[in-house]
């Protein structure tokens, strides 16, 4: 199978590090990717988010399986215009409309509250001075959101009315505002696998999102990982299975065909599992903790799904722990790092982690940084303690300028 992986972070390293390994591959092309899948296939410099350009890029190389991995080649219509101009080639990511979950939190809210799906209340304002008068004396905490993509950082947990009030001018000024009630409990993310009727659930990934240790400082687009997630029950697991469930029964309802991931946010709360958010594509940094615990063939999998044709058998996943820390530019996620050098990969691979990379480059031949995240470091083995141990081993010998990470991940599994 000739396939190509759109997008260039952690997440599509460690896709391609996986489907490389696929006895079912005969070429991989990652486009634009970045020097760590350079080692695993051929990377392809061009515009992901035009689709008429990523339609002549599957023609050209004659791609019998496309995997997207960023929501915004989704929302851009990539699959639209590849399904439509080239319907040899299979594609793992749905359809603009489908994506519609992810793109737009209005729609999202409004899809859950539809089918039944357990959610935190909200209201969509689009006025911004009616957003000013209900936040002056609304109940505190409260949740701020962007209607629109925003990687992860459009969201505000105001916990002060002085936040809230700020919190007005996060979206855009042509983008609603979802304003929502806070919900508190242990986050966890799962993703679930679909042909548009049959689907997987993926093993559950507690994600960091918040900057700082302890959860405190702006949100980014994660900045640590980990599996398997203790505590989650029989009955959690049932419940996430209902929402999965419903999802997509709404999904055929509203006659969308989804084809690819459907990224479950959720919070365990005193009331039940309830639903914060879906994404349309894999989670990053979760993709990478999945893969690094994917036993079966990944390729099978997601051809079999693209082409509507689940394999009725789930995926099967290694008892390992996993531990990923996200080593980010000192400035992020504010400002990206750019043209510093970085070293020590090679050493914290040969002590056992995997090095999965993101925002990077290659310069003169030295590797340097080129983005928010820079890179990721996994350790895992039998037990969180040693996963974890071994992530931050990767962190004695990496580094670059100004590097920061999350010294914590992990850290309430084992104490
Ligand atoms: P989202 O992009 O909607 O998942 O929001 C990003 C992060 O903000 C989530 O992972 C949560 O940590 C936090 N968050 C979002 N919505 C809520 C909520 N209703 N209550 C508490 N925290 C939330
Ligand atoms: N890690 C959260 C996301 O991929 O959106």
């Amino acid at each position: 199978m000739r396939v190509l992986i759109l997008g260039g972070g952690g997440r599509e390293h460690a896709l391609a590090w996986k489907i490389a390994a696929s006895p079912l591959l005969q070429k991989l092309y990652i486009s634009p990717g970045n020097p760590g899948t350079a080692e695993l296939g051929e990377n392809i410099a061009g515009d992901i988010l035009d689709p008429k350009a990523v339609l002549k890029l599957v023609q050209t190389l004659g791609i019998d399986l496309m995997v997207i991995g960023p929501e915004a080649c989704l929302a851009a219509g990539v699959t639209d215009a590849v399904r439509a101009g080239a319907p040899g080639c299979r594609v793992l990511g749905p359809h603009r409309a489908g994506a519609r979950l992810e793109w737009s939190k209005a729609y999202a809210k409004d899809f859950m509250n539809k089918y039944g799906i357990p959610t935190a209340r909200h209201l969509v304002f689009s006025d911004r001075a009616a957003a000013a008068d209900y936040l002056a004396d609304c109940p505190l905490p409260v949740v701020v959101k962007a209607d629109g993509l925003a990687a992860g950082k459009g969201v505000v947990v105001a916990r002060t009315r002085t936040e809230a009030l700020a919190a007005r001018s996060i979206p855009p000024l042509e983008q609603p505002m979802v304003v929502e009630e806070f919900l508190s409990g242990r986050e966890v993310s799962v993703l679930a696998l679909t042909d548009g009727r049959r689907y997987h659930l993926l093993p559950p990934v507690r994600d960091y999102k918040a900057l700082e240790d302890g959860d405190r400082g702006p949100n980014t687009g994660g900045m640590g990982a980990y599996s398997p997630v203790p505590g989650i029950g029989k009955d959690e697991l049932a419940a996430i299975d209902s929402i999965a469930a419903k999802t997509l029964r709404g999904l055929l309802r509203e006659g969308v065909e989804y084809r690819g991931i459907i990224y479950l946010g959720l919070m365990i709360t005193g009331e039940g599992v309830k639903l914060l958010e879906y994404n349309a594509r894999f989670g990053d940094p979760e993709c990478q903790v999945l893969m690094s615990q994917l036993e079966s063939d990944l390729l099978l999998y997601l051809s079999q799904a693209a082409n509507g044709m689940l394999p009725e058998d789930p995926p099967e996943w290694s008892t390992d722990s996993a531990c990923l820390v996200v080593a980010c530019g000192g400035d992020y996620p504010h400002l990206p790092s750019f043209g510093l050098p970085i070293t020590g990969i090679e050493q914290a691979r040969a002590a056992g982690c995997l090095v999965f990379q993101a925002g990077t480059a290659l310069i003169d031949g030295q590797l340097v940084t080129g983005g928010g995240r820079v890179l990721n470091v996994l350790g895992r083995g039998a037990g969180m303690e040693h996963a974890r141990h071994q992530a931050y081993q990767g962190f004695a010998a990496i580094a670059f300028p100004n590097m920061r990470f999350r010294t914590d991940i992990g850290e309430e599994v084992v104490l």
